[in-house]
């Protein structure tokens, strides 16, 4: 396995892995840079992360829509068109290998991300809990119903909703100052009753809810994971800190809990 990239807690996480019967996974924007999608606050050096770029209230909040659809609508559709041209990376494609092997032995296994890119699940990941919604997945601003936009630019801005005349489509993600999806909230409150293994991966760690998880878990004695390739609030906290991008430390810790493959 890859100790030789001097992340000495590789061996005891791959170790917890290969052991554990019931294991959560958080990530964050951070797994997906290596795909080439940009961090939200990433670390120090990231200058051109998109909250270093762009003023999250003029674009991620209801008011900023309600104000000016347009804008919001185009700054979504390029991210939107960023994410369907991404692939995954060795960090995504080692997390649905563990799933896989983990269920295959009879484990639970699951994947709670703030990442609304869609990458995990193609990746091959299947128990994929979606805390901040999708921007693959638009709804009407008037009924809520769902849709897929073809990917190819929208022609009109806002887009309309083809179910309620004169309504708007909205990217389904999650704004500031709106409620986490009370399915996603549920789904990740039953995973992580009976967690014996939490991974927190590629995230800040400063955004709640999504932050608590690996708070809770370290509070309830439950062996914490975190890889990043910065300190962040929780690296003080979790029984492993593996300083390393993910797409070079999950591979590793895939391989020496399952073998090489
Ligand atoms: P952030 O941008 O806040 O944090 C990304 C983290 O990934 C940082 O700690 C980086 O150091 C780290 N990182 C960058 N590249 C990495 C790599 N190759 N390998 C490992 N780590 C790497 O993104 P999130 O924590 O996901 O919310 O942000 C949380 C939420 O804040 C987002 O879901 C979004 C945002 O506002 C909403 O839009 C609701």
């Amino acid at each position: 396995m890859n100790d030789a990239a001097g992340h000495p807690h590789l061996q005891d996480v791959a170790a917890a892995l290969g052991r554990a019967g019931s294991v959560v996974v958080l990530t964050g924007a951070g797994i997906s840079a290596e795909s080439g999608l940009k961090t939200f606050r990433g670390g120090e050096k990231d200058m051109d992360s998109l909250w270093k770029q762009f003023d999250p209230m003029t674009l991620a909040t209801p008011e900023a829509f309600d104000a000016d659809p347009e804008t919001v609508t185009r700054w979504y559709d390029w991210r939107r068109l960023g994410c369907l041209a991404a692939e995954p990376n060795p960090g995504h494609t080692a997390l649905a290998r563990i799933e896989r092997e983990i269920t295959a032995r009879g484990g639970r296994f699951t994947l709670l991300t703030q990442n609304v890119d869609r990458l995990h699940q193609k990746a091959g990941s299947r128990a994929v809990v979606e805390l901040h919604g999708s921007i693959i997945e638009w709804r009407c601003v008037g009924c809520s119903a769902r849709t897929v936009p073809p990917p190819e630019p929208f022609e009109r801005f806002p887009p309309p909703a083809a179910c309620c005349a004169g309504e708007p489509l909205r990217p389904d993600v999650v704004w500031f100052g709106e409620m986490l999806p009370a399915s996603a909230l549920h789904a990740a409150e039953a995973a992580m009753a009976g967690c014996d293994l939490f991974l927190s991966v590629g995230t800040s760690s400063v955004v709640f809810p999504a932050a608590g998880f690996v708070r809770l878990a370290a509070a309830s004695g439950v062996p914490t994971v975190e890889v990043n390739r910065d300190p962040t609030p929780i690296s003080g906290l979790v029984r492993w800190s593996i300083l390393a991008k993910t797409g070079d430390a999950l591979p590793a810790i895939a391989a020496g809990a399952f073998g090489v493959g």
